[in-house]
């Protein structure tokens, strides 16, 4: 692959005509057939190019909708945009054994999030913070014409303090900004407001005659919201009596059921290796829906995964309760999304994924993405404690292995009857292919 220059002006074709000239014929023929992939209608092919930088074409995933999720006492068909098989059948599973089981309840805890002005100033502490005390309300007011918009809506800056971190980093100190962003995921709010408070709090230093002239330079390290959003919390729980779970397959009864459920469960709290995989599996719930609705899951990600560590060792966002002769299984997340702003308008299946949902607030979708994650969860170690996962996981990859092998429908509904009662493989199925094909 050969170096180039002013690679992001040359026009789309261009593009893909450099990469193709680039490599051997057959994989040069896979990069000419991208414009395969554009969309139709030009308008809306422009709007895609314009998410990215250097955009060739577009990288299609299933959207696909599990429907019956009763949440707080409201029906609800979830879109999810997820390339894994299985996933939505397991939600959708999930959605409707606890259906018939009184539904899903969440509530959401809090929506706060935090940015942070980080910033160097040389000098005695108490100088700064009682520099700081003095000067608050000259800050906040400095900021307000950028507020006024979010406080129409309900929002706005909850809290400003300085934080001295002096025993972590020399002369470190962090000005942390806590905002309530109502239906927007707020990214832009918050670091627009951070780049201003900055500007103000070193201009008000630098002008007071307190200091002097060794400390009047604060150094702004960097200013930009903390993906870390343990107050933008949510909470959504199951539960019945234990005897409404059963009976299971393989002969369990619902107690011992229940039993082995809660055994896995807290294996996942005290073990960081079975732990990730569980927490994986919530997030394959999650993230379908915040990709679906134009959500950032990169944020959702590392915000849960920090979260599930917050007590210095990695454990089980979900846990369950079996107290007397009830079951509960219950899910607590930080997921800091928003219905309006940024991609929900912009994307035309974003948009469409929020009016399946019928425009639900921020709070309102992170009780529904924390409930289709729970789902997830309660069908995979549904699965795991019971047949294990890869029966119905098989299924679904069977057909993934015949359309890999270029089967036919005919040969596809052979092939399921086949290997209904056999271990899948793709050397099995390719086998199987030869066999009948003679
Ligand atoms: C697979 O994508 C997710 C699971 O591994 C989750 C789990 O083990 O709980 C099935």
């Amino acid at each position: 692959m050969k170096t180039v220059s002013g690679f992001s002006k040359m026009t789309k074709l261009e593009k893909i005509k450099w990469l193709s000239e680039q490599l051997g014929k057959n994989e040069s023929q896979l990069v000419l057939n991208m414009p395969n992939f554009w969309h139709p209608d030009q308008e809306v092919q422009k709007r895609f190019d314009e998410f990215s930088e250097n955009t060739l074409t577009n990288y299609d995933l299933p959207f696909g909708i599990a429907p019956n999720f009763l949440i707080n006492g409201k029906i609800y068909s979830v879109p999810m945009v997820i390339e894994e098989s299985s996933v939505v059948a397991a939600a959708s599973l999930g959605a409707k054994f606890w259906l018939e089981r009184g539904g899903f309840k969440a509530k959401v805890l809090s929506t706060k999030k935090v940015g942070q002005i980080h910033f160097q100033w040389q000098g005695p502490h108490e100088k700064i913070k009682a520099f700081f005390e003095e000067r608050k309300s000259d800050l906040l007011n400095a900021v307000a014409p950028l507020t006024t918009n979010m406080e129409k809506r309900g929002g706005g800056i909850v809290d400003l303090s300085l934080l001295d971190m002096t025993n972590k980093i020399e002369n470190y100190y962090q000005l942390k900004l806590v905002a309530e962003t109502c239906d927007a995921m707020g990214a832009n709010f918050i670091n627009s407001l951070l780049e201003e408070l900055a500007r103000v709090f070193k201009h008000l230093v630098f002008s007071d005659g307190r200091f002097e002239s060794t400390e009047k330079e604060v150094h702004v390290i960097m200013c930009i919201l903390s993906n870390y959003t343990p107050e933008c919390l949510v909470e959504v729980s199951v539960e019945c009596p234990i005897e409404d779970l059963g009976p299971m397959v393989n002969g369990l009864s619902a107690r011992e059921f229940a039993e082995k459920f809660s055994t896995a469960v807290r294996i996942a709290e005290i073990d960081p290796n079975r732990a990730v995989t569980h927490n994986k599996g919530i997030m394959n719930g999650v993230d379908a829906v915040v990709i679906a609705t134009g959500n950032d899951f990169r944020a959702i990600e590392a915000c849960a995964h920090a979260y599930a560590s917050r007590d210095g060792s990695y454990r089980s966002l979900s846990s369950v309760g079996l107290e007397g002769d009830v079951f509960k299984f219950s899910l607590t997340i930080p997921l800091a999304v928003g219905t309006v702003g940024g991609l929900t308008s912009l994307h035309p299946l974003a948009k469409t994924s929020l009016a399946v949902l019928n425009h639900p607030s921020s709070s309102e979708l992170m009780q529904i993405m924390a409930s289709v994650g729970l789902a997830q969860n309660f069908s995979a170690v549904k699965s795991l404690v019971t047949t294990g996962i890869q029966k119905g996981h098989m299924k679904l990859h069977l057909l993934n292995i015949f359309n890999q092998l270029d089967a036919c429908q005919e040969e596809i509904e052979r092939g399921k009857a086949y290997f209904s009662d056999k271990v899948v493989s793709y050397n099995g199925v390719r086998d199987f292919l030869k066999m009948i094909r003679g």
